[in-house]
C-alpha cells in the first residue's frame, strides 16, 4: 500500500486512530516496525535529539538523507514519512528536486512545515506524497507558545488547512494547538490530520521518539514518557562501570 492509500484509510469514514512516531536510525526503526505503529517519521527533530542542536533549521537535505536511509535500511517495508529541511523548499523547483532525493533515500512521502501551497501542488504533480504541517512550525517559530488561539489565528489555522487540502496534501500534522481547534479542523477536512498537542479529536497521533521513551532532557507537557529510559540506561551504563573499575567485568574464566 502506498502512502496515500494508507493515510486515505485514516481520513473521513477512518477505520481507528492513526499513530506515527518519528524515528532517525536503523536500530529503533525496526523496533518500531515490529511494534507495528503506522507510520514512521524521520523528523528534523533530529536535529535536537540526535545532534545536540538548538534549532531544527540547522539541518540540511545531507543530514535528512543520511537519517531516511536508515530508517529504510532498519524497517524495509514501513511507512516512512521524511521532513523537507528548512529552506529545502525555498523554491518550487528546489522544493520538487529535494523531496525526490528524500524518496530516493526511502522515503514513501514528505512532510513539510507551513502552507506553500504551490509547493505542496508541485510536489503532488510528480507524484510524491505530501503530509502538510501546521500550527507550531519549529523551523521558523520565534517561540514555543501554542497557536492558534486568537480568533484570527484560529480562522488562520483554519484557512491555511483547508488550503493545504486543496492543494494535494494527503495527512496534515497540527502541533501544539488547542483542542478544540484540532478537532475543528479535522471535522472540516477530509484527509487525516495528526496531532502532536492538538487534543484526541485529531484522526492521528504524532509523538517524538525521545519523549515518548523518556530520554529527553525536558519533556512538553502533551507528550508524556511511556518509560523511563534515561534512567534504566544511565544506570546500565553506572553498572558497567562499576563492574569493569572493580575489576568484575568480565567475570573470571570458569
Ligand atoms: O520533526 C518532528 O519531530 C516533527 C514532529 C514534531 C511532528 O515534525
Amino acid at each position: 500500500m502506498n502512502a496515500v492509500e494508507l493515510f486515505s484509510r485514516f481520513g473521513k469514514g477512518r477505520i481507528r486512530p492513526l499513530s506515527m512516531i518519528t524515528c532517525y536510525d536503523a536500530t529503533f526503526a525496526a523496533i518500531a516496525a515490529s511494534s507495528e505503529v503506522d507510520v514512521l517519521l524521520v523528523g528534523d527533530s533530529l536535529a535536537n535529539v540526535m545532534l545536540g542542536l538548538p534549532r531544527t533549521s540547522e539541518i540540511g537535505m545531507p543530514e535528512m538523507i543520511h537519517h531516511t536511509r536508515a530508517v529504510r535500511r532498519g524497517a524495509p517495508l514501513a511507512c516512512v514519512v521524511a521532513d523537507l529541511p528548512y529552506g529545502a523548499d525555498s523554491s518550487t523547483a528546489q522544493a520538487v528536486v529535494h523531496s525526490q532525493a528524500l524518496v530516493a533515500a526511502g522515503a514513501d512521502a514528505v512532510k513539510l512545515e507551513g502552507c506553500g501551497e504551490e509547493v505542496i501542488a508541485a510536489i503532488v504533480a510528480e507524484g510524491i506524497a505530501v503530509v502538510g504541517h501546521l500550527g507550531l512550525l519549529p523551523q521558523t517559530a520565534v517561540s514555543l507558545r501554542q497557536v492558534g488561539r486568537s480568533p484570527e489565528d484560529r480562522a488562520l489555522v483554519l484557512d491555511q488547512a483547508r488550503r493545504v487540502q486543496a492543494a494535494g496534501a494527503c495527512a496534515l500534522v497540527l502541533e501544539h494547538i488547542p483542542s478544540d481547534l484540532g478537532k475543528d479542523v479535522t471535522e472540516m477536512l477530509s484527509i487525516p490530520t495528526v496531532g502532536i498537542g492538538a487534543g484526541n479529536a485529531c484522526a492521528g497521533q504524532v509523538l517524538v521518539l525521545h519523549d515518548l521513551l523518556g530520554l529527553s532532557e525536558r519533556q512538553p507537557p502533551f507528550a508524556p514518557a511511556r518509560v523511563d529510559l534515561r534512567g534504566i540506561v544511565t544506570e546500565a551504563l553506572a553498572g558497567y562501570h562499576r563492574d569493569v573499575s572493580q575489576g568484575r567485568f568480565p567475570p573470571p574464566a570458569a
